[in-house]
């Protein structure tokens, strides 16, 4: 299965990518962790994709668009993927198309996380995450058992710099005029499933698992 999870920052959808492709084996791709492992790496597209971050606004739809063709491209992506933070724009999402149907494959469903704005302050402000696992945790919602240290691999948690509110402000902006039309796109492809992603972690997985059966 190829699978998108889609939704504002803060929705949710890095935290349930994981937990999705731990138990389906699909890969997880985040363009958002991608970019910042090129950033921690220095190369040309972490250089050139920094400042857009920083700011909150989105890098370039062809920068991003190579980006994901070659990592869901690899071996690893054969049995299937779970994209998560990409497409994020209309364009983005028809060069997917185009570049999928090219190798013969197609997205099976896009997964809408749906969460209000005050919601996803809250819960970005409150976000710590390992640089090292890319393993999110949440001060209140889903701290980790050591204040500061990774559960998983034992790395040191941080914050991150698009996570201060005056930028969650703007990747909203953003979010609302650049990436929501692309709930109307996939649903006129007969592939949206909207899911509430309000509720503990488990009970939007499992709304995940009802929207989306065989995941
Ligand atoms: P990216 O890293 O993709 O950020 P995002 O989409 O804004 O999403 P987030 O990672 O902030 O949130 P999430 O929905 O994954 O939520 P999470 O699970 O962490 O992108 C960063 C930047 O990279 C962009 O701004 C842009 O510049 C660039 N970029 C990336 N992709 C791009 C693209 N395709 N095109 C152009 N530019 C691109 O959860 C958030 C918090 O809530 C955590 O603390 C978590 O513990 C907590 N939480 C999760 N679920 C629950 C729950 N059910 N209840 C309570 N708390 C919860």
């Amino acid at each position: 299965m190829n699978i998108v999870l889609l939704g504002p920052p803060g929705a949710g959808k890095g935290t349930q990518a994981a937990r999705l492709a731990k138990a389906s084996g699909l890969l997880h791709l985040s363009s958002g962790d991608i970019l910042r492992a090129e950033r921690r790496a220095q190369t040309e597209l972490g250089q050139k994709a920094q400042e857009f971050m920083d700011a909150g606004n989105l890098v370039p739809d062809d920068l991003i668009l190579t980006m994901m063709m070659h990592h869901m491209s690899k071996p690893e992506a054969t049995g299937g993927f779970l994209l998560d933070g990409f497409p994020r724009t209309v364009a983005q999402a028809q060069g997917l198309d185009v570049r999928l149907s090219r190798e013969g494959k197609k997205l099976d469903a896009v997964i809408c996380i749906e969460v209000e704005d005050e919601v996803v302050l809250k819960r970005l402000t409150g976000r710590w995450s390992c640089a090292n696992c890319a393993r999110i945790f949440h001060e209140a919602f889903s701290p980790p058992k050591k204040n500061g240290v990774c559960d998983n691999c034992g790395h040191s948690l941080s914050r991150r710099k698009d996570d201060e509110p005056d930028v969650v402000a703007e990747r909203l902006r953003t979010y609302h005029e650049l990436t929501k039309p692309l709930v109307a796109y996939y649903r006129d492809e007969g592939l949206l499933r909207p899911v509430r992603g309000i509720g503990s972690v488990d009970e939007v997985g499992e709304a995940i698992r009802k929207a989306c059966p065989g995941l």
